[in-house]
């Protein structure tokens, strides 16, 4: 049994907790700066996200906040040992590789030999097929699906229900709205929406 505390405190926060708990792992509280109080069932915020110090030494850590630009903050800031998050629902190939400090929500897929980075988020139902490289702080939303050899970037968020085609590769800092099928690379940064998915 581990002893985990969780880096923010909103929905997505809770949403981790569930999962720690859940895993049979022992859930500490969380760390933000703008909650206290009780967060999710008898859990509740123990400090800010400066005292991860202080608590470094007895936990690990899991950063639960949607923004990839501040998870990449908080894991640069802090030399902290990372907790990675797997629903027990979630299907994990024997071949994958999931990075530290990422969270495989329920009901996700992850196929043979697909490699997540680290702090990624692969959220509620989403699946990721064959041989599939997630760089770090990707986010892929509830539902999503990449078929087989997606490539993915640094920071890039494929939103809800979108269909990345095989064989396709998704540069960094891209956003891809809920929805869209993405059906040709996206080499350059911004937002692609639509079917087929086409720069806002
Ligand atoms: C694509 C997205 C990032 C755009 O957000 P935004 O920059 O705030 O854009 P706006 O909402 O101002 O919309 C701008 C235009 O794009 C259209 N648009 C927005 N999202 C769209 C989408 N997913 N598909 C198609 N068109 C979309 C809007 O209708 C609007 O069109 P209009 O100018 O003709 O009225 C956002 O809508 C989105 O889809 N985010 C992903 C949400 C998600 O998956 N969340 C999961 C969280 S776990």
């Amino acid at each position: 049994m581990r002893d985990v505390i969780i880096i923010g405190a909103g929905g997505h926060a809770k949403v981790i907790a569930d999962i720690v708990i859940k895993s049979g792992d022992r859930l500490l509280g969380f760390l933000d700066d703008g909650k206290s109080g009780t967060v999710f069932e008898q859990y509740s915020v123990l400090g800010t996200v400066e005292d991860a110090e202080k608590y470094k030494s007895e936990a690990e850590f899991i950063i639960g906040i949607g923004s990839a630009a501040a998870r990449k903050n908080i894991s640069e800031r802090f030399a902290l040992k990372w907790y990675t998050a797997v629903h027990p629902s979630a299907t994990v190939s024997l071949g994958a590789e999931i990075g530290c400090g990422s969270t495989v929500m329920a009901g996700a897929v992850i196929n043979a030999d697909a490699k997540i980075g680290r702090h990624c988020i692969i959220n509620t139902r989403a699946s990721i097929d064959h041989d599939c490289r997630l760089s770090d702080f990707v986010h892929v939303s509830p539902g999503a699906t990449l078929c087989g050899t997606v490539t993915v970037g640094d920071n890039t968020h494929i939103g809800a229900g979108v269909t990345v085609k095989n064989n396709i590769s998704v540069c960094a800092d891209v956003t891809v709205g809920c929805g869209a099928a993405v059906v040709k690379s996206i080499t350059s940064p911004g937002t692609y929406v639509g079917i087929p998915a086409r720069e806002l």
